[in-house]
């Protein structure tokens, strides 16, 4: 038998949300884990700190910090969190210019030294930097996702089970379309013990708990002047384990749209089947008037933001 090796986890960007996101991936030994940062010993200190973790948390996982990417060869994942992140006032979308420059750098960096990688993509605008990552990477669309729909479902999530004041773990819901501010929380497909939300909450109780889903990132960096990390990071977690483990989650993630949901060319937020093959499968759901009107207005405003970038 060939020796069995452990899985690789390439992280870019040692920032907050990195390195948290190494943290969980660690705790849950998921992989061996590489983090890199263009901030010379920043990486490296991180990782040593986090491995120093270890006999502690009695996880085995080898964390390396470091400045070049030749360190990430071989990857089994890689994910995008470089990049810059919102102030108070900013939408996503203002870092557009400035983070697709450096989601394109990175993507040629990371992908040709692992060529069979799954690339999952955190940097903002969410939707539009996967599709940087696409076609940098030149990779089937299956191996590129983005994280969005798992971080503003778990906000959903959260807000219901503190309104009924029930445990979490019974709330499922689901969040579709781009992660902005037109971001499409699914009422009718949302459920706590198996019961329906709408049985459960009155009606503008409902829209309060979804108003505050869709600007549940811009509360966070009111609240502290950047962005939120522990959520984003513990979502991003998921998929890795997803991936990685083959556990064929059915979780929402940015998918690239190829005529699902009468959608084509762009990323959006999609229930996926996730695992070891990355994206593979988008479930399409049987969407009301209302909500494939609110679904298509979000992908419009992904094109938008599209169109912005340079060609190539
Ligand atoms: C958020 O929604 C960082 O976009 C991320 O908090």
């Amino acid at each position: 038998m060939a020796p069995i090796k452990r899985h690789k986890i390439t992280i870019v960007g040692a920032g907050a949300t990195g390195a948290t996101l190494a943290h969980w991936c660690a705790a849950k030994e998921l992989g061996d884990i590489v983090l890199v940062d263009v901030v010379e010993g920043m990486p490296q200190g991180k990782a040593l700190d986090l491995q120093q973790a270890a006999p502690v948390e009695g996880f085995d996982a080898r964390v390396t910090g470091t400045n070049d990417y030749a360190e990430t060869a071989d990857s089994d994942i890689i994910v995008i969190t470089a990049g810059a992140a919102r102030k108070p006032g900013m939408s996503r979308d203002d870092l557009l210019g400035i983070n697709y420059k450096i989601v394109k750098a990175v993507t040629e960096a990371t992908a040709p030294r692992s060529p069979e990688a799954v690339i999952i993509v955190l940097t903002n605008p969410l939707d539009v930097m996967c599709s940087v990552a696409h076609r940098a990477s030149g990779f089937p669309r299956n191996r590129v996702v983005g994280q969005s729909g798992v971080l503003d479902s778990t906000r959903f999530r959260t807000f219901i089970a503190m309104e009924l004041g029930v445990s979490c773990e019974d709330v499922t819901a689901l969040v579709l379309g781009g992660h902005g501010d037109s971001m499409v929380p699914m009422v009718r497909y949302s459920y706590a013990g198996g019961i329906p939300i709408e049985r459960l909450l009155p009606r503008e109780t409902i829209e309060r708990l979804v108003e505050r889903t869709r600007f549940g990132g811009g509360e966070i960096v009111n609240l502290m002047g950047s962005s939120a990390f522990y959520a984003p990071s513990a979502a991003v977690a998921q998929m890795v384990e997803a991936v990685l483990r083959d556990r064929k989650r059915i979780l929402p993630c940015a998918a690239l749209l190829e005529g699902e949901y009468g959608q084509r060319g762009i990323f959006a937020g999609v229930p996926v089947v996730l695992g070891g093959d990355g994206v593979e499968r988008v479930i399409e759901l049987d969407l009301t008037n209302e909500e494939r009107a609110a679904f298509e207005a979000s992908c419009r405003d992904v094109r938008e933001s599209l169109a912005k970038l340079p060609a190539g």
